[in-house]
C-alpha cells in the first residue's frame, strides 16, 4: 500500500476529465488523472490493434470472457482482458461505456450533434444559451476536430448506400433529415476507399476502437494536455471511493493488471478533486463514498434526474420490401433492395422529428456492417425521458442499482413503434424480430446522462454542493436526456464549468 500527495487530481479521462485536464494544465496547473481502462498508446501501442466488429478479440471487451455487443457475432476468450467496450448490466438496462485514456471517444460512432436550442434550454434552464451557441459549441467542435461528409463522396459511395436508402425511406415516410457532422476524418476515409491508407471505418472498426481516422481524445484535447509537460496520467488505476480530509480528498485506488486482479493499492491525497468517470461512474464514486467515506454533505438530488438519453435500438427487415417491389413494381416505386454488403461504420444522417410535439425523437440511421446484405434497417433512437430513473448504492454488493422500470422507458418505446410502422407503411418491410425480441431494444443504453445534475447536485458550474475543490465535469451533469448524441454537449458544458473554476476558485484569469 503506497500513499502519495498531489494538488489536483483529475478521476476519468474522457471527455469531462480531457477538457478539464487541459484547461487546468494551460493554466499552469500540474493534473495527475486515473483512469481505469489501459493507456491504449503505451509501449508503442502493444494492446492494439482494436478489434473490427466481425473477429473481435479480448481486447474489445472489459474483464468479460465473451463479447457484449448488442447484436453482433458473439465471441469467446480464453482470458479476461481490460478490453475497450464495457457493458454494466442492471435489473433492465445494459448500459456501455468506453475504457482507457479517452474514454467513451475510443468507442463511439463519432457523431458530433449539436442539441436544438429550445430543447437545451427546457433542460439547461440556468444557462446562458445564447453563450452556449456563440462561444462553448464552436470551441468544442474546433478542438474536437469536428467536419462533415463531402456531398459529392457521400452522394456516390458504395458505404454509405445505406444512409442514402434510409434518408429516402424516411423521406417517403414523410420525415426529414439532417446530416449529422463527426470527428472521424472524411479526408481519411476517402483515402481508405481508394486504398491509400489502412481501412478503419471502412473496414469494420468502431465500437471496439478504431484503429485510424478517428480523431479521439488522445489525439485531441488529451494529446495537447501531454505536450504541457504538467499532465501524467496513470492508466489500469480503478478509484474505489474517496473520504474528506483536512487539506481534501484522501482517494481509495486498486491497481489493476490486464486481467482485472488487483496488484497494488493506494491512496492519493489531493487538494481539488475532479470527478469525472461517466454519468454512471461519477454517480457510483458518489455514492459509494457517502456511504463507505461517511460524506453526509452532499445534496439530496444526488442520485437522481439519470436517465438513458431515450436510447432505443431498433430495425426494420428489408427482406418483404425486395419482393413487393418485384411482385408490383407500378405501386411500390422505392429501390430499396438492402441497405449495401460495404457500410462505413460510421454515422452520417439522422431522421429529425423533433418539431413533432407528440413523437419527438431524433432517429440515427446506423450502419450494420456485416460484409453481406443483410436486408436490414438499423436505427438508435433518441427520445425525451419524461419519467428519469434514479441510482441508489447497495452496499450488500458495494455496487449501485439503477431503478429503471416499464414507466421510464414507456414512452421511448411508444415513439419507436410509430416510427418504424410509418416507415414500414410508406416502405415496405416488418420489424426486425431477428435483431431483438419484439424487434426493440430500450434496454440498450450507449448515452447515460444525470445522477448529479448541474445546478442540483452541484452549483452552475459542477462544484459539488456541501464540499470545497470536488468538482463534476461529465455526462452526470445533463439530466437524463439531451435529444440528440451527447458528447459534443458534454464536452461543451466541461469547458463552461471549467472556465469558470479556472478563473475563480484558481484566481487564474482565462482569455
Ligand atoms: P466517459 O465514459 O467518456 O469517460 C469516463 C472515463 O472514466 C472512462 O474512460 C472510464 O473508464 C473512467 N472511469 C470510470 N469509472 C472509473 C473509476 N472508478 N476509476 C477510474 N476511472 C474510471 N456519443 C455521441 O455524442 N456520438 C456518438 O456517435 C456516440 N456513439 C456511441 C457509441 C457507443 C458504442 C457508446 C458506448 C457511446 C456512444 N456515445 C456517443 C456516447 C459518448 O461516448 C458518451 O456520452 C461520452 O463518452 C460520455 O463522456 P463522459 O466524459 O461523461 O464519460
Amino acid at each position: 500500500h503506497t500513499e502519495e500527495n498531489v494538488e489536483n487530481l483529475v478521476i476519468g479521462s474522457g471527455y469531462g476529465g480531457a477538457v478539464a485536464a487541459l484547461r487546468l494544465t494551460q493554466a499552469g496547473k500540474k493534473v495527475v488523472m486515473l483512469e481505469m481502462g489501459l493507456d491504449w498508446e503505451k509501449e508503442g501501442g502493444k494492446y492494439k490493434p482494436f478489434s473490427n466488429l466481425i473477429t473481435p478479440k479480448n481486447n474489445s471487451t472489459w474483464l468479460k470472457k465473451s463479447t457484449q455487443a448488442p447484436m453482433m457475432n458473439i465471441a469467446h476468450f480464453n482470458k479476461k482482458f481490460t478490453g475497450v467496450l464495457d457493458r454494466m448490466d442492471y435489473e433492465n438496462i445494459k448500459v456501455y461505456a468506453g475504457r482507457g485514456v479517452g474514454g467513451g471517444s475510443l468507442v463511439n460512432g463519432g457523431m458530433a450533434v449539436q442539441p436544438k436550442k429550445s430543447y437545451f434550454k427546457e433542460i439547461f434552464p440556468n444557462l446562458n444559451v445564447d453563450e452556449f451557441w456563440d462561444n462553448y459549441f464552436p470551441l468544442a467542435k474546433k478542438e474536437l476536430q469536428v467536419n462533415e461528409i463531402p456531398e459529392d463522396y457521400y452522394a456516390q459511395t458504395p458505404y454509405y448506400k445505406f444512409a442514402r436508402v434510409g434518408e429516402s425511406e424516411a423521406h417517403k415516410a414523410g420525415f426529414e433529415t439532417v446530416r449529422v457532422p463527426n470527428v472521424y476524418s472524411f479526408d481519411y476515409m476517402k483515402k481508405e476507399e481508394g486504398d491509400e491508407v489502412p481501412k478503419s471505418a471502412l473496414a469494420k472498426e468502431v465500437i471496439y476502437g478504431n484503429n485510424h481516422g478517428k480523431q479521439s481524445l488522445e489525439k485531441t484535447y488529451l494529446k495537447k494536455a501531454i505536450q504541457t509537460g504538467l499532465l501524467h496520467i496513470n492508466d489500469l488505476h480503478r478509484v474505489d471511493y474517496f473520504q474528506e480530509t483536512e487539506n481534501g480528498y484522501a482517494v481509495f485506488v486498486d491497481v489493476i493488471d490486464t486481467e482485472g486482479l488487483v496488484v497494488a493499492k493506494k491512496t492519493i491525497n489531493c487538494k481539488n478533486l475532479f470527478l469525472n468517470a461517466g454519468s454512471i461512474g461519477t454517480t457510483k464514486l458518489l455514492l459509494t463514498s457517502r456511504y463507505k467515506g461517511k460524506m453526509t454533505n452532499f445534496d439530496a438530488s444526488l442520485g437522481n434526474d439519470w436517465g438513458n438519453n431515450g436510447n432505443i435500438m431498433t430495425g426494420r427487415n428489408m427482406v418483404n420490401t425486395l419482393f413487393n417491389r418485384v411482385e408490383n413494381e407500378t405501386t411500390n416505386t422505392n429501390h430499396t433492395t438492402g441497405t449495401g454488403s460495404k457500410q462505413s461504420t460510421i454515422p452520417v444522417s439522422g431522421i429529425d422529428n423533433w418539431e413533432d410535439k407528440e413523437h419527438s425523437f431524433f432517429a440515427e440511421i446506423s450502419p450494420l456492417p456485416m460484409g453481406v446484405e443483410v436486408y436490414t434497417a438499423l436505427y438508435l433512437v433518441i427520445n425525451k425521458v419524461p419519467t428519469p430513473g434514479t441510482i441508489s448504492y447497495d452496499p450488500t454488493v458495494n455496487d449501485i442499482q439503477i431503478n429503471w422500470e416499464k414507466k421510464n422507458y414507456k414512452h421511448t418505446v411508444e415513439n419507436a413503434k410509430y416510427f418504424i410502422k410509418k416507415m414500414n407503411k410508406a416502405n415496405g418491410g416488418t420489424p426486425a424480430g431477428l435483431l431483438w425480441k419484439g424487434a426493440y431494444g430500450p434496454d440498450i443504453c450507449y448515452h447515460p446522462l444525470g445522477g448529479a445534475v448541474l445546478g442540483k447536485t452541484t452549483d452552475l458550474y459542477g462544484r459539488v454542493k456541501g464540499y470545497k475543490n470536488l468538482y463534476i465535469t461529465d455526462g452526470a451533469l445533463v439530466p437524463a436526456s439531451i435529444g440528440v448524441n451527447p458528447f459534443l454537449t458534454i464536452t461543451a458544458i466541461a469547458e463552461y464549468c471549467i472556465k469558470e473554476i479556472i478563473k475563480n476558485d484558481y484566481s487564474v484569469s482565462t482569455k
